[in-house]
């Protein structure tokens, strides 16, 4: 984890011009510069720099965000690496805090023989006719076998002693390449096996996976837990899958080595494994922010039903409503290996198409476990509804959902809602409502962001028990009193703001309203809007609970009622004009 403190003093240290320059040339125009977007090919340059916002954006195909952000999408790196990247170049050391800093003294020393052993195991594949005429069999190139760094462990004991002259080093065992027997004796835990290798983020070797050549138990053995190898943490083939996802903004995860290796070999490019688990809330999480659509493919056999079931279930508490994520069973007995290998590759491609849709998945299977022609079936398909839809993290879809299953029930959505515990979604705090989920530039509440993005400390002052419920503005103004009443959020510029709405619900929006505000601002008239702002909403409330009981008062009011009523006309005169006439 890098400390927030330090992205926000980073962000305020660069500057945004200085970095886009790095990659591409910028022309200025008024207070501005702008070029033709590098994200997508145009001749008209449309792509803006806004150095007093620390924020780029571009009109013809809406990329947008703060200097990190640039990085990432330009470069095509994660989050990580762009901070350590753009702290290099202002003379910033990135901190690491304490646990961190620990963990990388515990890696340091393993990372090397790791990187060592796969050399050697690479080497070995060039000299052993045997490995090589095996992966030939399964259809591989050199080129593919090279592009994986895909090696051959030797048989024999102690084979790893060519490269490392001191077996004894402690480190082979800690980074499990060797294995210390009871009698205190050492031996190559791999032996007479293809070699995968399995690479981190920055493409370090920190794992491997060894089959065997032919028939064999058990068929792939693989590195144990290290320091360095964390097995539901990892994706097997992210590093080289990570250019085609970007491309394609889709993932697909398989569950063998075979399978990225083999369908990279058929031009398949943008897939990795999970390491011999179910997906784990890591990978998903993972999965999620590299692309925007993730298919999980399985093979159609007990096991793999059942890992479908398991990522479905894993993803329903990650889902955001802008992600889809889809199961592909593939036909027949075949894995996508085996099946790209007889039918090719459009033929693949076609199966990933015609993917399920995780919300189709889970009725589905529902409707299939519990039989819902009977009175009893359709109680017990709500039943088991009933936790999936409260892990459920997109509102939207949540609600799709729902709606699907309630008719199928024959009950009401409310009914569904009520039984499971689910929150109506207006209601839901974080949620953007889904009333008038359109922003309305011309509302109070608009403004009212606008200026909260200039000074997010104001949040503070806002009356949050009168903005209206039902705009996707208010759910925003609400996380951002939130934010600051929680002491997270950075004041210091739109890229700060950016990034801490990075992966939110709002984020799309904050950066619509970023991108709106091309003039600069007078900073006293923003307080004085900001009041205004706020006078309207308490004028409005007044005039709309006048009204209330005034019509209410034809049927005689209580005396508490009148009493309230006086209280408020002699507010309303108070507080000066008509309220619902002034604009802001
Ligand atoms: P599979 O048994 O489906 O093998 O295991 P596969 O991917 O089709 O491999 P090939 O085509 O026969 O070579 C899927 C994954 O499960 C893990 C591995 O990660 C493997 O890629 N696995 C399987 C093991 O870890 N150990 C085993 O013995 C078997
Ligand atoms: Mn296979």
């Amino acid at each position: 984890m890098i400390p927030e403190s330090f992205v926000q003093e980073l962000l305020a240290r660069v500057d945004i011009v200085d970095v886009v320059e790095r990659y591409v040339p910028l022309r200025k125009a008024g207070a501005n510069y702008s070029a033709c977007c590098p994200f997508h090919s145009e001749k008209t340059p449309s792509f803006t720099v806004s150095p007093s916002k620390q924020f780029y954006h571009c009109f013809g195909c809406g990329a947008h965000g703060s200097a990190i952000g640039f990085l990432m999408q330009h470069a095509g790196i994660g989050f990580i690496e762009a901070v350590e990247d753009l702290a290099s170049s202002v003379g910033l050391q990135v901190p690491q805090e304490e646990r961190n800093a620990e963990i990388r003294a515990k890696k340091a020393p393993l990372t090397e023989p790791m990187a060592r052993a796969a050399r050697f195991y690479r080497d070995q594949l060039k000299t052993s006719s045997k490995a090589v005429e095996y992966l030939k069999g399964r259809g591989l190139s050199g080129e593919i076998a090279a592009r994986f760094g895909l090696g051959y462990a030797p048989d024999g004991w102690q084979g790893l002693q060519q490269v490392f002259p001191d077996y004894n080093d402690a480190a082979l065992v800690e980074c499990g390449l060797v294995i210390v027997n009871e009698q205190g004796r050492r031996y190559d835990r791999f032996r007479d096996r293809v070699m995968f290798p399995i690479l981190d983020q920055r493409g370090n070797v920190i794992g491997f996976g060894g089959r065997v050549i032919g028939q064999g138990e058990p068929k792939y053995l693989n590195s144990p837990e290290t320091p360095l190898f964390e097995k539901g943490r990892e994706l097997y083939g992210l590093s080289q899958a990570r250019k085609a996802i970007q491309e394609q903004d889709t993932v697909l995860v398989v569950e063998g080595y075979m399978d990225v290796v083999g369908l990279a070999q058929s031009g398949v490019e943008n897939v990795v494994a999970t390491l011999g688990t179910a997906a784990t809330d890591m990978n998903v999480q993972r999965l999620l922010k590299l692309a925007s659509r993730v298919v999980f493919c399985f093979d159609r056999d007990e096991a793999g039903d059942r890992a479908a079931w398991r990522a479905m279930d894993v993803s329903l508490g990650h889902l955001a409503d802008n992600k889809i994520v889809e199961i592909l069973q593939m036909p027949g007995n075949q894995d996508p290996d085996e099946f790209i290998r007889e039918h090719g590759r459009e033929a693949f491609v076609e199966q990933t198409r015609n993917a399920t849709r995780l919300s189709e998945f889970l009725l589905r299977e529902l409707v299939k476990q519990t039989n819902p022609n009977t009175a009893e079936g359709r109680a017990a398909l709500v039943h088991a509804a009933k936790p999936l839809l409260q892990k459920m993290s997109a509102p939207i879809l949540r609600v799709q959902v729902t709606k699907e299953l309630a008719r199928r029930a024959q009950v009401s959505q409310a009914e569904v809602e009520a039984q499971c515990g689910l929150k109506p979604l207006a209601r839901s705090r974080y949620a953007p409502a889904q009333m008038k989920r359109r922003p309305v530039p011309s509302s109070v509440e608009h403004k009212l962001l606008e200026i909260l993005l200039h000074k997010p400390e104001w949040a503070a002052r806002l009356p949050l028990n009168l903005i209206d419920p039902e705009l996707i503005e208010s759910a925003a103004l609400t996380a951002i009193a939130d934010a600051i009443e929680h002491g997270e959020l950075p004041s210091g510029g739109f890229g700060l703001m950016l990034e801490f709405f990075r992966g939110s619900p709002h984020e799309a929006l904050i950066a619509e309203i970023v991108a709106s505000m091309v003039d600069e601002v007078d900073p006293g008239a923003l307080e004085a809007v900001f009041n205004d702002s706020i006078a309207h909403l308490r004028q409005v409330a007044i005039s709309n609970e006048i009204k209330r009981l005034s019509d209410r008062a034809k049927g005689g009011l209580d005396p508490e009622e009148r009493q309230r009523l006086t209280e408020l006309l002699s507010q309303k005169r108070s507080a000066g004009p008509a309220a619902g006439s002034g604009s802001v």
